[in-house]
């Protein structure tokens, strides 16, 4: 009696929970074509599906109805398909609900569509100018997922390419006065490299300088403070240097003018003096600002030098077996020094750079001398080794007379 009770307790659970994942819509819609099959296909993997969601969510209508009349009536709430411009409102229903949001995920934001309003996309579709990106042109639509699963449109790694959809189009861009090679250029920077290239989630991508949701483009006085999150101690050290003020009144913008926004270069020594210096865009050789920058590069260069010369000493060392462990872990200061004369040029202050430089150079001078040290007394041990060895073969040889002579005398008395 128990038994079959609880069978029967199972049937219903199972019949309810048939009923509770009745969808029409997608029974339906999983057996048209194209456009219209496809939102129920992609629907399996979204995010929206894994909470339990369905097409009425967001569309509206009676998904335990089989009829398509009945359950795409717009008196049961059906709205089809959602308007370009309707989109972040819809998707805020829900986003900007803590309530709701907070009851899947404590610690989920709620601003995105706040954020999105400020935004320069925001306002034009605002605007009713559907060009500009909504919500599913960054997170896809009928397959949104997790932001951190790397299939995501908005995954770091995709994004550039998310973005460049629209960026680097120029026909969708047309009716804007806006250039379309960011995509382009930021795939030779240094830092599309360090991401794409190792991996390296640390580096920026479009949204990590642009924001996601309030998308503007940095403005020239908040520049330094967007590279400057990532790059403190240069920000640091221009925010104080005596370029901040006046690249701020001629609205020059900070870091920029120097590296780029989008192509950000490797940077190297040859950004200070020779053709390649970034000075020359402003300085004349013969100004301060020009005496300065060959002034640093020269320090720079000493310094460097300096190292390559202690290094060298210190590897032929090494490769004779002889102990220079000591020496080489001394170098390692050296190198952090050129490190820092190298971030200390953004004071733009050659005093800045020689505080650095004269601190490696006495580095680099200890470790040059223990190399040398090294090498002379390895000098000193092979003479040495060589003086015992001819001693020995001398005593061998003297002893291989001596025992001769010995042995001649009695094999002669022996005859
Ligand atoms: C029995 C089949 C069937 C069912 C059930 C059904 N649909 Fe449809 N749906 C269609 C067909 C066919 C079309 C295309 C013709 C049309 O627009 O009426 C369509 C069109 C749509 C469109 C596009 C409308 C437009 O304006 O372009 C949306 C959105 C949609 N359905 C969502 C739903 C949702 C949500 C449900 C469940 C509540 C649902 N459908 C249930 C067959 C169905
Ligand atoms: C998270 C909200 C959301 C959910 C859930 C959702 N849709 Fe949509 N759907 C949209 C939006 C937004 C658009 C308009 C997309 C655009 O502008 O490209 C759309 C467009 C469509 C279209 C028109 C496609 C076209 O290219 O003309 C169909 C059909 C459709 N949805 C069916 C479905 C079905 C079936 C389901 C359930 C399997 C579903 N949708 C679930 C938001 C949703
Ligand atoms: C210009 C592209 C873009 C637009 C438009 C956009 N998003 Fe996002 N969204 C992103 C990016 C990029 C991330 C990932 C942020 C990260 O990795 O920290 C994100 C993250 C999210 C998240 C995860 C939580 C969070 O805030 O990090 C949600 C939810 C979200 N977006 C919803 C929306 C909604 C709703 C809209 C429309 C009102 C929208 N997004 C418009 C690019 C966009
Ligand atoms: C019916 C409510 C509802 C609607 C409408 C809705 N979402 Fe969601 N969305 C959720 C919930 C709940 C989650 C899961 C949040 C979690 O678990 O962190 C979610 C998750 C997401 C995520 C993943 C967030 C993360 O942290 O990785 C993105 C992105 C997202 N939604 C974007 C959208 C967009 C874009 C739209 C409009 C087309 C939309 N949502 C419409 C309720 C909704
Ligand atoms: C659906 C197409 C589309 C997508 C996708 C898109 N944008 Fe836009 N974006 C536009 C349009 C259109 C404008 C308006 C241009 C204008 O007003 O100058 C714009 C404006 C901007 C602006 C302001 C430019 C200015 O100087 O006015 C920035 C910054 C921007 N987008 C960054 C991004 C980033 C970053 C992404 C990816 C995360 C992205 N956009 C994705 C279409 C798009
Ligand atoms: C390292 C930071 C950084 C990254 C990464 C970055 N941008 Fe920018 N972007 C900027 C700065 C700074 C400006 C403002 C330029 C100025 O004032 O000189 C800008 C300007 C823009 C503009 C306005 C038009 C223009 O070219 O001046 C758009 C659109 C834009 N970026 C899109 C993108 C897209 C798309 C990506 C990804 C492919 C991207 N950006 C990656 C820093 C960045
Ligand atoms: C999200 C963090 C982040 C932001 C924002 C950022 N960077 Fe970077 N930057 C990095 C990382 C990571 C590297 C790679 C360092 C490496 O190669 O190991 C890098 C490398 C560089 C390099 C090359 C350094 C070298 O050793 O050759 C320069 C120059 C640079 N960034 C300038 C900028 C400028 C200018 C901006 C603002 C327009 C900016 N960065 C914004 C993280 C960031
Ligand atoms: C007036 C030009 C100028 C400005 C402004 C400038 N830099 Fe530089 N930056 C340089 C030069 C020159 C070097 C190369 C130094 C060297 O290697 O000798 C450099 C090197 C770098 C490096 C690599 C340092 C290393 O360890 O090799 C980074 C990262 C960097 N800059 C980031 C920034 C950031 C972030 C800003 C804005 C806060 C900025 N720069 C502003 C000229 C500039
Ligand atoms: C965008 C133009 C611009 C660039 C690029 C630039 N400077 Fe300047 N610099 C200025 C201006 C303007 C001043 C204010 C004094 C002046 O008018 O000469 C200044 C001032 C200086 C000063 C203070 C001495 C003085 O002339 O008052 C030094 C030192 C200096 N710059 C070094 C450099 C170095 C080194 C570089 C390259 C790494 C560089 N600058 C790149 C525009 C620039």
């Amino acid at each position: 009696m128990k038994l079959s009770l609880r069978i029967c307790w199972c049937l219903s659970l199972f019949a309810g929970l048939a009923g509770a994942a009745k969808d029409s819509c997608v029974e339906c819609h999983s057996s048209l074509d194209g456009n219209l099959q496809k939102p129920a296909t992609l629907f399996s993997d979204s995010i929206h599906r894994q909470r339990g969601f369905h097409c009425t969510d967001c569309h509206g209508g009676d998904r335990t109805a089989d009829d398509p009349e009945a359950s795409m009536s717009r008196a049961r709430g059906f709205i089809g398909k959602i308007p370009r411009t309707a989109v972040p409102k819809l998707c805020a229903r829900c986003h900007s609900d803590a309530a709701l949001m907070h009851k899947y995920n404590p610690k989920q934001r709620i601003d995105q569509y706040a954020q999105y309003l400020t935004s320069v996309h925001g306002k034009r579709i605002a605007a009713g100018d559907a060009a500009a990106a909504n919500c599913v042109d960054c997170h896809s639509v009928h397959d949104i997922r997790e932001v951190r699963n790397p299939l995501s449109p908005v995954h770091p790694l995709r994004l550039p390419q998310t973005c460049a959809h629209c960026h680097a189009d120029k026909t969708h861009m047309a009716k804007y006065q806006i250039p379309t090679s960011q995509f382009d250029e930021y795939r030779k920077s240094v830092h599309w490299n360090a991401l794409e290239q190792r991996g390296d989630l640390s580096a920026p991508s479009c949204a990590s300088c642009h924001g996601n949701h309030g998308a503007t483009p940095p403005g020239v006085n908040s520049v330094a403070a967007v590279c400057g999150t990532c790059h403190v101690l240069m920000e640091n050290l221009y925010s104080k240097s005596p370029h901040q003020p006046v690249f701020q009144s001629m609205g020059v913008a900070g870091c920029v003018v120097c590296h780029s926004n989008h192509a950000v270069l490797p940077a190297s020594d040859k950004l200070l003096a020779g053709d390649k210096s970034v000075c020359t865009q402003c300085h004349e050789p013969a100004s301060a600002g020009g005496a300065a920058a060959a002034d640093m590069a020269k320090s720079i260069e000493r310094l460097a030098g300096a190292l390559r010369r202690s290094d060298e000493a210190l590897q032929r060392a090494a490769s004779l077996g002889l102990e220079v462990s000591e020496a080489q872990l001394q170098q390692q200061e050296g190198r952090e020094a050129l490190v820092k004369a190298r971030v200390a040029v953004h004071a733009f202050d050659p005093a800045a750079v020689n505080e650095p430089v004269s601190q490696g150079l006495k580095v680099a001078e200890a470790t040059y001398r223990s190399g040398v040290d090294a090498l002379a007394e390895g000098n000193r041990r092979r003479v040495g080794l060589g003086i015992s060895l001819i001693t020995i073969v001398i005593t061998m040889a003297g002893l291989w007379l001596a025992i001769r002579r010995i042995e001649r005398p009695s094999r002669q008395g022996g005859l």
